[in-house]
């Protein structure tokens, strides 16, 4: 008996390896909130529009296409190179970088940049837990 709790301690513990921490399940709550009054319709983050927001084309703005792939590339779990700069980024998948999706301040400021730097605009809410939800779950 237990050697079976045991055995199911560990096997939840490995399942919320790549849980939100609270302040970061907050933050999507509050981006949920705001989702909803966007549109009526919203019934959820999604992440194939997530994938679609990472990967498409834009003119940035510095007046060339670029997407989040150029910076991050297609695969998170690989280090991704700063178009702009030249700078390695470490890679951006929870999964293989933990410290990646706890910091909400972080986060936040890394949106609003990023977002700006490909599509010339600050994104929606719906589109940052879109977006979010497709990183967290690539
Ligand atoms: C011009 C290069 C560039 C582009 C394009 C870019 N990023 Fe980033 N991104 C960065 C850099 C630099 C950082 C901060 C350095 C770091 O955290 O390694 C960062 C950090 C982030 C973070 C912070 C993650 C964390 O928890 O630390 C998120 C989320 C993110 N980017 C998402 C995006 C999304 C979504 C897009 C597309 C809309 C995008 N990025 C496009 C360069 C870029």
């Amino acid at each position: 008996m237990r050697k079976t709790l045991l055995v199911l301690f560990i096997a939840v513990s490995f399942m919320e390896a790549k849980e939100l921490n609270t302040q970061m399940q907050e933050y999507m709550n509050t981006l949920k909130a705001e989702a909803k009054q966007e549109s009526q319709n919203f019934t959820g983050f999604d992440y194939a529009r997530g994938e679609k927001i990472f990967t498409t084309e834009a003119i940035g703005k510095k007046g060339k296409l670029i997407s989040c792939v150029s910076c991050h590339t297609n695969d998170l779990s690989k280090s991704g190179m700063n178009e702009h700069t030249n700078k390695v980024i470490e890679p951006l998948s929870p999964t293989t970088n933990p410290q990646r999706l706890t910091d909400v301040k972080e986060v936040t400021k890394w949106l609003r940049r990023n977002f700006k730097d490909v599509y010339n605009r600050e994104g929606t809410a719906t589109e940052k837990g879109d977006v979010l939800t497709y990183i967290l779950n690539k």
